[in-house]
């Protein structure tokens, strides 16, 4: 079924100018971008958003990360989106993503790993209205 799901284009993805890599390889996975914009998240957003996370060792590093620089928060839309953008993603770490994946061909780290997508269609229906107002999304 045709679904959505919820990416971030991390700061150092950014910070690179790969805004337009990314979105070519994710749109070369089959997937459209049907909302996106350009933020500079605060503090509060950030730890809002990956509250899931509040209690991992590495919280704290991640969300001084995520407003390190601005994002770009994007609405995907394409046949089982989230599978599908969890695939071009490859694995959080780069270091054991497969070949032709954003990780593997973008990320430096772990942490600075270039996206962020959702995990589940429930939480990309979370996320998704984290950042965006139904009438923002155009599909
Ligand atoms: P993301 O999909 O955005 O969700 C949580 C993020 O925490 C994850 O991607 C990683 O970039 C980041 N992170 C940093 N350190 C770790 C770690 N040790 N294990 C898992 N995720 C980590």
């Amino acid at each position: 079924a045709v679904t959505r799901t919820f990416s971030i284009i991390k700061p150092d993805a950014t910070r690179r100018n790969l805004t337009g890599g990314v979105t070519k390889m994710l749109e070369e996975a089959g997937l459209r971008v049907v909302a996106s914009k350009r933020i500079h998240m605060t503090r509060e957003q950030a730890e809002g958003f990956y509250a899931v996370h509040k209690e991992r060792p590495f919280f704290q590093d991640l969300v001084a990360f995520m407003i390190s620089g601005p994002v770009v928060v994007q609405v995907l839309e394409g046949e089982d989106a989230v599978s599908r953008n969890r695939e071009v993603m490859g694995a959080t770490n780069p270091e054991n993503a497969a070949e032709g994946t954003i990780r593997k061909t973008y990320a430096e780290s772990i942490e600075a790993n270039s996206v962020h997508g959702s995990d589940s269609e429930e939480n990309a229906a979370t996320e998704i209205a984290f950042f965006f107002k139904p009438e923002e999304i155009v599909g």
